[in-house]
């Protein structure tokens, strides 16, 4: 009897740890995250992704009409902004948006030494995690300028773009709303910068007509995992086409 019932206790303990994988792979097909957005990476994905803030004059436009359209951006703070900008900083965590690593203060990182190149990456995390709590996964050098020895430093994978917007020269919405709505394809990364109204106003037209057209706005971490192509620190990446 009591043989029976260690083996029926056995059998129990096997099919429920049978269960468990089978339950841990069906949810592996399901296109759910970890904040119960649907992604389905047979659809077509972009990247917005927005620099040099956070600004107290248009971020929270910005993060205005990503909530109001379920869309999730990439934000990449420089860390002398972020001190300025907590709640903000703070916003963009709560609603889902990815937090990336702009430097301290916008140097030519090919341009310094290791020790400072250290402190305008580690030191802008710190102040990233004194405002929010965590701490960056990825990492975009100012102007895009990288070699080498700032790839392998900053020890994140180095995200460029693979649409510019010209936001930050033309300063002119039409111009930004055109950029994007001629030349975006699946796997992009748009390149835009917060602290522009013009880009604010911009981004309140390209979102809805960019889900109108099928794309899902996702974040950069999300790009890659549902394109299938793992980010790897010391990498860069400049878009995530089929
Ligand atoms: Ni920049």
């Amino acid at each position: 009897m009591k043989k029976t019932l260690i083996c029926l206790l056995a059998a129990a303990m096997i099919l429920t740890m049978n269960l468990r994988v089978y339950a841990n792979e069906s949810l592996n097909n399901v296109p759910v995250n970890k904040e119960g957005r649907v992604i389905d990476p047979e659809k077509p994905m972009v990247a917005l992704t927005f620099d040099d803030g956070p600004s107290a004059l248009y971020t929270a436009k910005i993060l205005d009409v990503l909530k109001e359209n379920d869309a999730k951006g990439t934000f990449f703070v420089l860390g002398s902004e972020v001190v300025k900008n907590h709640e903000l900083m703070k916003r963009m965590v709560k609603e889902g948006h990815q937090l990336g690593n702009h430097s301290y203060n916008h140097k030519d990182l090919t341009a310094i030494s290791d020790e400072e190149l250290y402190l305008q990456i580690v030191g802008t995390d710190d102040l990233i995690e004194n405002a929010t709590g965590q701490r960056t996964a990825v990492m975009r050098p100012p102007y895009g300028r990288k070699n080498q020895a700032v790839v392998q430093g900053v020890n994140k994978p180095v995200i460029i773009w693979s649409l510019d917007t010209l936001d930050w020269e033309n300063r002119d919405a039409n111009i930004i709303e055109k950029n994007v709505m001629e030349n975006v394809k699946d796997g992009d990364i748009i390149l835009m910068h917060d602290i522009y109204g013009s880009t604010a106003e911009a981004v309140k037209r390209i979102v809805p007509q960019l889900i109108e057209q099928g794309y899902q706005l996702v974040t950069v971490d999300e790009l890659y995992k549902y394109s299938g192509k793992p980010l790897v620190a010391g990498q860069s990446y400049n878009n995530a086409y089929k």
